[in-house]
């Protein structure tokens, strides 16, 4: 059965959408089954993962709405892995959802009949805190946070971890952070280096060893629709990706051990 992975922040711009693709092309490259599902209406995984957005037959929109059953929804894409697409048509459907009961536990709904199908479900969220967000982390085993390492990463970071304890106190119990993803990160910024120690402080265990460093080639790879693996192969982001995947994996076993 799927495990099922929120990559959320509410800070904008911290490398979410950048992480969700990669660590499932990564995945993917591990012999691993996965879905991602795009969960924002910018549809910047969809897009980066070689689906052309406005022209998805359905999207996760549809799927919300219940217009169509979750495995109607997923498109195979060239790189690896599946994806249930997002486009702009999402940013109408908080209001179209707003007064139905059990408007938060729609998507953990839908997702539950296509769960045993992977290993992996991904899911790509907005920099928000919108119904749609709380859909997807009402939904999930875990949540990732990537974070950039600087200094208005830690002022955010109270109300990250409180709005997580209130999602698992109402509506998801079992809502852990799986993990802490430093990103864009730049070993020579004394800064960084600062607020990567605080991190650590804060996070312990849960902050990932595998950091990713600042790479040009994530930040073209989108635009050539393809994951950091397939489009340079050899270039530090995409071997950080492989490393974060590999090591997403072995810290799972030895929690699985663990509870055996
Ligand atoms: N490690 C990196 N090195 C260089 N550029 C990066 C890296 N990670 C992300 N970027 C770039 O930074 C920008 C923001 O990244 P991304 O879109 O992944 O963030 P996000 O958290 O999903 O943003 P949003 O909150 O808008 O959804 C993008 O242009 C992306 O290409
Ligand atoms: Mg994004």
């Amino acid at each position: 059965m799927a495990q099922i992975i929120a990559i959320a922040n509410q800070k904008g711009g911290v490398g979410k959408t950048t992480t969700a693709v990669n660590l499932a092309a990564s995945l993917a490259v591990l012999k691993k089954r996965v879905l991602l599902v795009d969960m924002d209406s910018q549809g910047n995984a969809t897009m980066g993962s070689g689906v052309q957005k406005n022209d998805l037959l359905y999207s996760i929109t549809d799927v919300l709405l219940g217009e169509v059953p979750v495995e109607t929804a997923i498109t195979k894409s060239e790189v690896g892995y599946k994806v249930i697409g997002s486009n702009r048509e999402l940013s109408g459907v908080e209001l179209a959802i707003a007064d139905q009961q059990g408007r938060e536990f729609i998507l953990k709904k839908a997702l539950d009949s296509v769960r045993d199908s992977f290993d992996y479900i991904i899911i790509d969220c907005a920099p928000s805190l919108s119904l749609i967000t709380v859909n997807a982390l009402a939904a999930v085993d875990g949540v990732m946070i990537p974070m950039q390492c600087e200094y208005y990463a830690l002022e955010g970071l109270a109300d990250l971890t409180q709005t997580i304890d209130r999602i698992q106190q109402a509506l998801n119990p079992d809502l852990q952070i799986i993990g802490v993803l430093r990103t864009m990160y730049d070993a020579r910024n004394a800064l960084t280096r600062d607020v990567s120690a605080e991190l650590e402080q804060f996070f312990g265990k849960k902050l990932y060893d595998t950091v990713i460093p600042r790479n040009v080639r994530l930040a073209e790879a989108p635009a050539h629709g393809l994951p950091i693996i397939y489009f340079e192969k050899s270039s530090k982001g995409a071997v950080a990706y492989l490393n974060l995947a590999a090591e997403m994996l072995k810290k799972s076993k030895v929690k699985k051990g663990s509870h055996a």
